[in-house]
């Protein structure tokens, strides 16, 4: 139940974490407000990577492919969601918060949209380059 609670979950950090990034610089290009809108989305996208990292640890410890799997490392694929994935995210996840939280400190909108714009960013491109992709659509 975990395991499809957080392949579908999936979905909606990635698309949300999108939309949030794409929204940032547009706001940034448009040179327009911060507003209260803008405040939301970013947050939706900071607590769905939140719950992603709370469900992917649990998965992980449940998993056959999570902790059991670290005793086969020559394997690429189990190498992948045992071990490349977890961290990589874990690692993505902190980009984006430190984004939330740096936005927090900026006084000008231009500020705010630059730290979710770029921060967000980069945890979004982390995301995308671990995800075993053969498991999830297969
Ligand atoms: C925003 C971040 C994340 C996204 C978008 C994401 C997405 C995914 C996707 C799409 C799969 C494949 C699911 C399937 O087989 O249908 C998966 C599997 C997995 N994820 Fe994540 N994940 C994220 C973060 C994490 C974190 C932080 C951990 C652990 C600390 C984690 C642990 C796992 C494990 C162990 C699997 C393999 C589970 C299995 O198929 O049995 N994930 N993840
Ligand atoms: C291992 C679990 C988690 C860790 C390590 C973690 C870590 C953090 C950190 C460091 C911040 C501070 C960001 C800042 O400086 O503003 C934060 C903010 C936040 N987290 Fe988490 N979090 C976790 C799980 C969750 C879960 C499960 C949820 C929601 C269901 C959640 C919702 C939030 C929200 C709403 C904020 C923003 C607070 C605000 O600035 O208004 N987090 N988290």
């Amino acid at each position: 139940m975990l395991q499809s609670i957080h392949s579908t979950l999936a979905y909606a950090v990635l698309a949300v974490l999108l939309i949030a990034v794409i929204n940032a610089f547009l706001g940034l290009s448009a040179k327009r407000n911060f507003t209260k809108k803008d405040r939301s989305l970013s947050l939706v996208a900071l607590i769905l990577t939140h719950i992603q990292l709370v469900v992917g640890l649990a998965v992980w410890v449940t998993s056959p492919l999570g902790k059991e799997a670290m005793s086969q490392m020559s394997n690429a694929a189990l190498r992948l969601t045992a071990v490349e994935h977890p961290l990589v995210n874990i690692l993505a996840i902190a980009l984006i918060t430190i984004g939330w939280s740096k936005h927090k400190k900026e006084e000008s909108s231009n500020g705010k949209f630059k730290k979710i714009g770029f921060l967000y960013f980069a945890g979004l491109l982390f995301i995308l380059s671990r995800i075993p992709w053969s498991n999830w659509m297969a």
